[in-house]
């Protein structure tokens, strides 16, 4: 359940929407390493900014006001223009080239929002070095030839 709060940004005189994402179980490890690994992406211009997180209960973001991949071309790759696909090719590769390793690629973690694909919820993302075997296949092909099967 998405839910959308206008909030005023305090630097711009400018409102942008808010996603809340709630935890209950998560530990708060978790969540603190969540928020940091989505603000470094946010800082490389692939999520949404993360604008406030009590490392415990919640992550508060920009909200990207559109539909994920899953919502717009379904689980089928093919569904999608080979520029979106790679877009998410790129993201996944960049963030890798800055130690962040995203495994969680299914296309109810990407939001197309104008032409531009934004990455979400690094609940499964870490800086593990060591790539997993669907990252490896991943970039020995060189573009995104499928979803990862692990986290359908
Ligand atoms: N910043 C955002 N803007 C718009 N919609 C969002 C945003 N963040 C999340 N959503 C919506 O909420 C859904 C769930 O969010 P998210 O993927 O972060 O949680 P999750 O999959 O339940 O988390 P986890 O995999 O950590 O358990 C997304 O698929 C998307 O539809
Ligand atoms: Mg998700």
């Amino acid at each position: 359940m998405v839910d959308v709060k206008w909030i005023q940004k305090r630097y711009v005189n400018q409102s942008v929407a808010m996603y809340r994402k709630e935890f209950s179980t998560t530990h708060p490890r978790d969540i603190a390493r969540e928020a940091r690994l989505q603000r470094e992406s946010a800082k490389l211009g692939l999520s949404p900014a993360v604008l406030r997180t009590d490392h415990r209960t919640f992550i508060e973001m920009e909200l990207v006001p559109d539909l994920t991949l899953f919502d717009r071309y379904g689980y089928d790759v093919d569904e999608m223009s080979n520029e979106i696909r790679s877009q998410v090719y790129d993201i996944v590769d960049i963030l890798y080239q800055h130690g962040i390793q995203y495994v969680d690629i299914t296309p109810h973690n990407f939001i197309e929002h104008d032409g531009k694909v934004w990455i979400i919820d690094f609940g499964h993302a870490s800086n593990r070095k060591r790539l997993c075997p669907y990252l490896r296949t991943l970039f020995n092909q060189g573009y995104l030839f499928a979803w990862n099967a692990d986290f359908r």
